[in-house]
């Protein structure tokens, strides 16, 4: 079994500055904002003065918890990747509508896309503020782009219109990722890549329980069923939960006899210091 660890030093518009005593330092664009880490146990390097220096720092105060805004911050400001763009903001639940190191999942998905000459039907399921649609679209892909959360659909969208891409294949659907999956088999219709981001906990539109635990391996099943006999990639990645990333490979190949699967842990490296990195979650890659 091959583990991996992706590791990033992010890109122009992204930085992780520091880390530690339960928080992390971020550069989003042209804002520095402070968030809690739990994982972050360590000690930060950078002095109080430079952490002094967020526009924006997410504290749990009271029983209550939010963002602070210290610098002139807007709303929401535009960030780049690429050729891509999208919107950070300050969100509820300390989010920001970005997950910095998917950009190697990314870059991954484009990658994938390029190689085939013709189109190829993407499935991106759990796929919240819709970056990783936008990139398998730019890139020439069908995409299907499904969600429980009215307001995520309605960011992605707003990240659509930001990247000059309302001109492309991209089906918005507001639904449970369990749900639609199985209608689609029913449908008899079929994709070449399926990317899946799945949250430890979740509900979908009407109250249908997510429970990485119980719902994940049905999941999968069923997703390898909706693989067509082209595909280029599964595309998985996991964040939050206590297991290691030969679980997804176990689960994967329970489903997935044939094929290589590439397992291991995402990781963003802190400016300035080559050695330390901050772990943000787990990742599988099924390609034929
Ligand atoms: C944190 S996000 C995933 C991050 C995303 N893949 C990315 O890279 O930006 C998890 C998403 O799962 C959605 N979600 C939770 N339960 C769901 C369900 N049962 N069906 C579909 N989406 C669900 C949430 O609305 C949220 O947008």
């Amino acid at each position: 079994m091959q583990m991996t660890i992706l590791q990033t030093s992010g890109w122009d518009n992204y930085e992780l500055l520091d880390s530690g005593n339960g928080y992390r330092l971020e550069r989003f664009g042209k804002y520095q904002i402070a968030k809690p880490d739990p994982q972050a146990i360590w000690l930060p390097r950078l002095p109080k003065s430079d952490w002094g220096e967020a526009d924006a720092i997410f504290e749990k105060k009271d029983g209550k918890e939010g963002w602070i805004k210290k610098g002139e911050i807007p709303e929401k400001w535009e960030v780049t990747y690429k050729d891509i763009k999208f919107f950070a903001k300050l969100a509820p639940f300390k989010h920001t509508g970005i997950f910095p190191e998917q950009h190697l999942n990314w870059d991954f998905i484009s990658e994938k896309i390029s190689s085939r000459k013709e189109s190829v039907a993407v499935l991106n399921l759990f796929g919240y503020t819709g970056i990783a649609s936008l990139v398998a679209a730019a890139f020439g892909a069908k995409v299907t782009h499904v969600d429980a959360s009215k307001s995520s659909i309605a960011w992605a969208r707003d990240n659509q219109m930001a990247s000059h891409l309302e001109d492309r294949p991209i089906r918005w659907i507001l639904d449970d990722a369990v749900k639609f999956v199985a209608r689609e088999i029913r449908r008899g219709n079929h994709y070449e890549g399926i990317i899946m981001d799945p949250p430890i906990y979740g509900h979908g539109p009407h109250g249908e329980l997510w429970d990485f635990s119980k719902s994940f391996p049905e999941l999968v099943k069923l997703c390898s069923e909706l693989l067509s006999s082209k595909s280029l990639f599964f595309l998985i990645n996991a964040y939050a939960i206590s297991s290691s990333a030969i679980m997804l490979h176990n689960v994967l190949r329970d489903y997935l006899p044939n094929g290589n699967i590439e397992v291991g842990e995402l990781a963003i490296k802190e400016k300035n210091n080559s050695e330390r990195m901050l772990s943000t979650g787990i990742f599988a890659r099924w390609t034929l």
